[in-house]
């Protein structure tokens, strides 16, 4: 595996492997790397004939400074996994080599960005946005692969790629959790291991919820998720939403397959998950 750090050698590594006609699959981390990234990543191997694997943690999309310090870094671990599991490229920027100039581009991300994660951490989304839309424009890819713990952000980069044009494949792939049912995410690590022991409990209760809409006003589901949660030791529901699968706006009945999105601060730890509601082929 070879690690890039800079634009210039990366455009000219896709470049020679799109002139030669393989196709390119782009994973786009920020590290911290856990199996929930290798699971993208080895779809990526599978589906493409060149894959990169880009490592930034990109300050744009921090509105907190303290979870911008304290977002892990573990690069030589990273490379080790990514070397692993047969990647090509693992590209490393700099902040400076990203970001020469700042970015002040502002994207009209619409309905999709305004909801849940949108008014709870302003300027995110459009953080993303930035620094997806440059990895999209470097390593032009055939396809790009994200998580579907990060539902939202999912539909915000679909968004992206409209209003930007580009001819690339976004791929949602499944949340891997733990064997307890917890979520992986690279901010478990800063669970104690009194709060990682309840912490499954999210999973839990939102997989109870399915079993119990059927009979249930969307409301009703909301409220018993919100209770059930908030009475678990070190849990605090920041929002929970059952909202339609595509425009992410929330629903009052359970037609068109809706998605219950919830962040739960377990400590001061910021934890987020969704669970389908597949009420409809
Ligand atoms: O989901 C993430 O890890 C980040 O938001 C992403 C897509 C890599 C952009 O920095």
């Amino acid at each position: 595996m070879e690690i890039i750090r800079t634009v210039d050698q990366l455009r000219e590594r896709v470049d020679a492997q799109r002139a030669a006609g393989r196709e390119v699959g782009l994973v786009p981390t920020m590290g911290a790397l856990h199996e929930g990234h290798i699971s993208l990543v080895e779809r990526a191997r599978r589906e493409n004939d060149f894959v990169v694997v880009s490592v930034f943690v990109n300050p744009t999309q921090f509105n907190n400074a303290t979870d911008l310090a304290t977002y892990p870094r573990t690069e030589e671990a990273d490379c080790e996994k990514l070397a692993a599991a047969g990647v090509d490229v693992a590209f490393i920027p700099t902040v400076d080599e990203m970001y020469p100039a700042p970015d002040e581009r502002v994207f009209d991300l619409g309905e999709v960005a305004e909801v849940m994660e949108g008014p709870m951490r302003p300027g995110h989304f459009n953080g993303v946005a930035q620094v997806v839309s440059k990895l999209f424009m470097f390593a032009r890819p055939t396809r790009a692969y994200f998580g579907e713990k990060d539902f939202q952000q999912i539909a915000v980069i679909r968004r992206m790629v409209e209003l930007e044009g580009f001819d690339i494949e976004i791929v949602d792939c499944p949340i891997k959790r733990a064997d307890d049912g917890l979520a992986l995410s690279s901010r478990n690590v800063r669970l104690t291991p009194e709060q990682r022991a309840v912490a499954p409990m999210i999973h839990r209760i939102l997989a109870e919820s399915v079993a119990m809409a059927p009979g249930k006003s969307v409301a009703e589901v909301k409220k018993s998720v919100i209770d059930a949660i908030n009475a678990v030791d070190h849990m605090e529901v920041e929002y929970y939403e059952i909202v339609h699968p595509l425009t992410m706006q929330p629903v009052n009945d359970w037609k068109d397959n809706p998605v219950g999105c919830i962040t739960v601060y377990c400590g001061d730890v910021r934890l987020i998950d969704n669970i389908k509601y597949r009420t409809q082929e």
